[in-house]
């Protein structure tokens, strides 16, 4: 296909992305539309972010879907969101299965609607025997949050006798948060200009390279992404060394 042409240049292809897809709710004022219709055209972007991925291998994508401060948000627009999360999940279930990727989610899962979840296991479920990229759904995901869960999950192992005290380091710990399965974000994109984590995978990202674009995330596409690949390839990870 002629889309993939732009991607061939890409020799440093970042084995692991997180992005913070922000801005949907600006795209949609800037048009006079309702945010919801920003929400709606963000899940055309995530489309085309994963067919990106695809053509340069990276093996696993983390998408920011769904904040624990988004709870906060005016009803209507959680319940839309929702609602969207599903429709997603429900039509994307065979293209994923169609192009080999395996759906995966983290977050406090069992504070979404009940059909949202099981929409969600159908989900992974469906496409838990695929090789290729891993996409994982963030939802009703907060990094304190979820770091907070890794204690009480490490607390509990040691109550039981199943791990000593003094056995605990940062490996050790990693493997009680929601990621345990996944490599560390090598770079992690946010949209829309903000310079913040807002809560993002706060213990991963740690030696993660940045990359911030003032595009809103539904006008964010594929050659925005490979921008973004690109720039990570010219940085010079040091990890505290020389
Ligand atoms: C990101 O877009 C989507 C979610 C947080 C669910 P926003 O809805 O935050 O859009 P802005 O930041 O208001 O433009
Ligand atoms: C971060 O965006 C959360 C997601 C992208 C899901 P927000 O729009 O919620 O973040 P803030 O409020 O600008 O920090
Ligand atoms: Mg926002």
């Amino acid at each position: 296909m002629a889309a993939t042409a732009p991607a061939k240049d890409i020799k440093i292809v970042p084995r692991h992305v997180a992005i913070i897809m922000d801005g949907n709710g600006r795209w949609a004022k800037e048009r006079g539309l309702p945010r919801t219709e920003g929400h709606r055209q963000g899940a055309e972007t995530v489309r085309r972010v994963t067919e990106a991925c695809g053509d340069i291998g990276v093996e696993y994508l983390t998408l920011y879907a769904f904040s624990s401060e988004n709870w906060k948000r005016p009803k209507r627009e959680v319940d839309a969101l929702m609602r969207l999360l599903e429709q997603f999940l429900r039509k994307k279930t065979p293209e994923m299965r169609e192009q080999n990727i395996r759906l995966q989610a983290i977050g406090r899962l069992h504070d979404l609607p009940k059909t949202c979840q099981e929409q969600l296991h159908r989900s992974i479920e469906s496409t838990s025997q695929n090789s290729g990229l891993t996409l994982i759904l963030a939802l009703s995901y907060g990094g304190r949050e979820e770091i907070l869960d890794g204690v009480k999950s490490l607390i509990e192992s040691i109550e039981r006798g199943h791990l000593d005290k003094g056995m605990v380091d940062t490996d050790v710990f990693s493997k009680h948060l929601y990621t345990r399965y996944y490599p560390d974000p090598d770079l992690l994109i946010r949209t829309s200009g903000e310079l913040r984590l807002s809560n993002f995978l706060l213990w991963q990202v740690s030696y993660a390279e940045f990359y911030i674009t003032p595009k809103l995330w539904p006008d964010f596409d594929k050659e925005d992404f490979f921008e973004a690949v690109r720039e990570y390839g010219r940085r010079q990870r040091r990890f505290g060394g020389v």
